[in-house]
């Protein structure tokens, strides 16, 4: 990347043998340059950067800060591979690694340059903009970049209702620069986290979330489905892979006293609210929840039952790229008689793709939108 404080190499993670994708864009090009053309940083800068995907911006400030012997910026984010990413990219560059805080808590300032990259999800947006704004020492500066066709009045009215009045920059190839500058902005105590509550009568369970969390305001349709066609079981080892509120994981727990459920989400705030909601139906001893990219680091052959409603996309980047990985790593983790239960849309035809990993494949539900499908090595 050819940014504005020198070349540096940035990288997505998990590493692909052929990437077609890159690891940061033009807005994030527009914002290290004007950061760099107004000097706004200096030895004492206070740096946040939040949400940005995989460290481009916090790696480039961090060159910046380190250069004029100022203290290292602080990356927010909810996602753990983000957190995967300005890992490795530090580490590619020769950079110390940014101080990094996991969404469900609160940076601490104050903070006199902020760099948002928006979330898709305006629960989380809302979220953290009311509990970074006590954070911002008086007159900070918050930079917005943004490839234009992400911008829509829904968000935009939301950052001015919370933010006050906006400036944008000139766009640049597609890429525009949002500012908010507020002097009555105050350094104070930041409410906590928003949190929605919802409960599932008929199973017994109430379930709390944070506002990054899949499903926050009511059970996913896709889950309800898997959930009304549970395996019979018993499983001893189970996994529930991209577990969100960790719902389907604590539904095992309850079927299958005697088995233990591991519970991963690459969602830092879906791990937060599943372990809570472990507790709060009674099978923590049972549940342990991880942050993690798929089933990584997880020991191969040591499930014999993993429960998968995979993603559809990566923030804005819509595919079935993360599915595909998860078949193929669940096909490794799976003990010889294990088995896959995934739910899925019916139009995204994961039973011709998961024959790629299985021998046997098998469509449980006749449900109109969505499959159930059980898949076997
Ligand atoms: C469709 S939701 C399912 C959530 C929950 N299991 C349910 O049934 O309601 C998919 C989940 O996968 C998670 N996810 C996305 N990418 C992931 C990855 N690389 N590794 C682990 N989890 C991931 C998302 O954060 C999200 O919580």
């Amino acid at each position: 990347m050819m940014s504005a404080f020198g070349e540096l190499i940035i990288n997505r993670v998990p590493l692909a043998k052929k990437e077609m994708l890159q690891a940061f864009d033009q807005a994030d090009l527009l914002a290290l340059d004007y950061l760099q053309s107004e000097a706004l940083l200096n030895p004492s800068s206070n740096v946040l950067v939040v949400n940005e995907a995989f460290g481009a911006i916090t790696c480039a400030t961090t060159k910046a800060l380190c250069a004029l012997g100022g203290a290292l910026p602080t990356l927010w984010s909810d996602s753990h591979i983000a957190h995967l990413g300005l890992q490795y990219n530090a580490s590619a560059n020769g950079l110390p690694v940014a101080h990094f805080v996991q969404a469900q808590n609160t940076p601490q300032g104050p903070f006199q340059i902020v760099i948002l990259r928006l979330p898709k999800s305006h629960a989380l947006l809302r979220d953290q903009l009311q509990r970074m704004l006590p954070q911002l020492a008086p007159g900070a500066l918050i930079i917005m970049p943004l490839m234009v066709k992400h911008l829509d009045n829904a968000v935009y009215q939301l950052l001015e209702s919370l933010l006050g009045p906006l400036t944008t920059s000139l766009a640049r190839k597609k890429a525009r620069l949002i500012f908010a500058k507020n002097n009555s902005m105050m350094l104070g105590q930041s409410p906590k986290a928003e949190e929605t509550h919802w409960s599932l009568p008929s199973l017994g369970l109430c379930l709390q979330h944070f506002s990054g969390v899949f499903s926050r305001t009511k059970l996913d349709p896709g889950a309800q489905v898997l959930l009304d066609q549970f395996p019979e079981g018993p499983y001893m080892q189970v996994i529930d892979l991209g577990c969100g509120n960790g719902v389907q994981a604590i539904m095992a727990a309850k079927k299958w006293p005697q088995c233990k459920v591991i519970g991963v989400d690459e969602s830092y705030m879906a791990v937060a609210s599943a372990s809570i909601n472990a507790i709060n139906n009674s099978v923590e001893d049972q549940c342990e929840f991880r942050a993690n990219d798929c089933l990584t680091d997880i020991i191969s052959q040591s499930a014999d039952l993993i429960l998968c409603n995979p993603p559809f996309h990566q923030e804005r980047v819509i595919g079935d790229q993360i599915a595909m990985r998860m078949f193929a790593q669940s096909a490794q983790v799976l003990t010889n008689e294990g088995e896959l239960w995934v739910v899925g849309n019916r139009h995204l035809g994961y039973h011709a793709k998961l024959k790629r990993w299985f021998k046997r494949v098998e469509q449980v539900s006749a449900h109109p939108k969505f499959v159930v499908l059980k898949a076997q090595l």
